[in-house]
């Protein structure tokens, strides 16, 4: 196939996605990519773009961290729950949630009925080495990140493949990720 060819081809995908008018909701676990690519898949179906973390942390006048520091996880995860059912409700067009926040039955339920969720999968040795370059996350400071993560990935695969749609991120540019995506968008219509 030649260059035009395939540049049409996307572009066929771009249109097709771009007729989905549910909220894409970004799953999966901390460091795969959720916020990166969900501005960039966003940018490409010219949609809007919110991070469910940083309007956790716009509502709570707090970081993450602060959160967990101050409440605890459970706290987190309440206000975790209304902020995404507020953002499903006012309708935008993509959402990146925290790795947790799909596993919350809840949540899950809510997503999968009125949005389209889209695992964000990758291999161990990346997640570790993608967390390992920022220190914000309460989750991964109670013992090693790589233990931390590979139980996380066992106990949360369960909730993550229920996602109508699964891409796995490797360490290629972000663009190939989003191209997959928008080729499994056009594909699920
Ligand atoms: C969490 C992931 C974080 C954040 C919080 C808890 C989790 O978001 O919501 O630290 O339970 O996996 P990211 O996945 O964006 O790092």
């Amino acid at each position: 196939m030649n260059n035009a060819q395939t540049s049409d081809q996307t572009l066929q995908q771009v249109l097709k996605a771009r007729r989905i008018v549910r909220p894409l909701v970004l799953v999966g676990l901390m460091g795969v990519g959720k916020s990166t690519i969900g501005r960039r898949l966003a940018t490409a179906l010219e949609r809007d773009f919110v991070d469910a973390d940083e309007e956790i942390e716009r509502a709570a006048n707090r970081s993450v961290a602060e959160i967990f520091e101050a409440h605890g996880e459970a706290y987190f995860r309440d206000g975790e729950r209304r902020v995404i059912a507020r953002l499903m409700e006012e309708g935008h067009g993509v959402i990146a949630t925290g790795g947790g926040a799909f596993v919350d039955d809840e949540t899950r339920a809510l997503v999968l009925e009125q949005g389209l969720a889209i695992w964000l999968d990758c291999d161990l040795d990346t997640l570790v080495e993608r967390t390992s370059r920022k220190d914000t996350r309460p989750l991964l400071k109670s013992g090693d990140p790589r233990t931390i993560l590979r139980d996380l990935k066992e106990r949360r695969s369960a909730a993550y493949a229920q996602a109508q749609v699964h891409v796995v991120t490797d360490e290629g540019p972000h663009e190939a990720t989003v191209q997959r995506i928008v080729r499994e968008l056009a594909a699920w219509q």
